[in-house]
């Protein structure tokens, strides 16, 4: 595994990313809607860096997509959202690959009527993308690369590494797996 991102780089991401949020929404109140269970530490980093009265809530996406794999189909499960309805929402996610994930769950959001809704995404992975939209904040581009750590995962495993990392293409399974995956 060959270290994409360090701490110290991850840190003064996310602290970048905080204050251009804080120039937007100001002292508005903010509903933080993070995508489970990839966003946890990108999230929990976050939030702690911004001051405006601050709600969170989740969402779980779950698919067939294998450990590295071409998007699968799409589970969302919505029972930990709080109500959003008339509510300004930052949705968070750890990385933009093909985008259906982000595409599905602004699906989600929108249909529930927020004051606004916007995405942020710690990672953007380059010429992957399968979908129009893009996310409205996203901390860095990297290459396509199977990526773990900070809270991206491979086979469940590596959320848990506090730097982002590049996987060997020679150490992952190809092919799609028989259950769900956690997102
Ligand atoms: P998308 O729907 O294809 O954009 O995929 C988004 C989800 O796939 C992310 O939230 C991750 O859970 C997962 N994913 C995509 N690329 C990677 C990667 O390089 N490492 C780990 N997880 C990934
Ligand atoms: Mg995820």
């Amino acid at each position: 595994m060959k270290t994409l991102l360090t701490e110290a780089e991850i840190h003064t991401g996310v602290l970048n990313l905080a204050q251009r949020l804080s120039h937007r929404y100001g002292d508005t109140p903010l509903t933080i809607v993070g995508v489970l269970t990839g966003s946890l530490v990108f999230m929990a980093d976050l939030i702690r860096q911004l001051h405006m009265p601050l709600r969170v809530g989740l969402v779980q996406a779950s698919s067939y997509r294998g450990a590295v794999t071409e998007h699968g189909e799409l589970a969302i499960n919505t029972s930990w959202l709080p109500q959003i309805e008339g509510r300004h929402v930052l949705l968070i996610d750890d990385i933009f690959d093909t985008g259906h994930t982000l595409a599905a769950m602004i699906g989600e959001l929108t249909a529930r009527h927020p004051a606004s809704l916007a995405s942020a995404v710690l990672l953007s992975k380059q010429g992957r993308a399968e979908v129009a939209l893009r996310p409205d904040y996203s901390v860095f581009d990297i290459p396509d690369a199977f990526v773990v750590g900070y809270g991206l995962d491979y086979n469940d495993q590596y959320r848990n590494l506090p730097y982002v990392a590049e996987m060997e293409p020679a150490d992952l399974e190809q092919g799609k797996s028989e259950v769900p995956n956690d997102e």
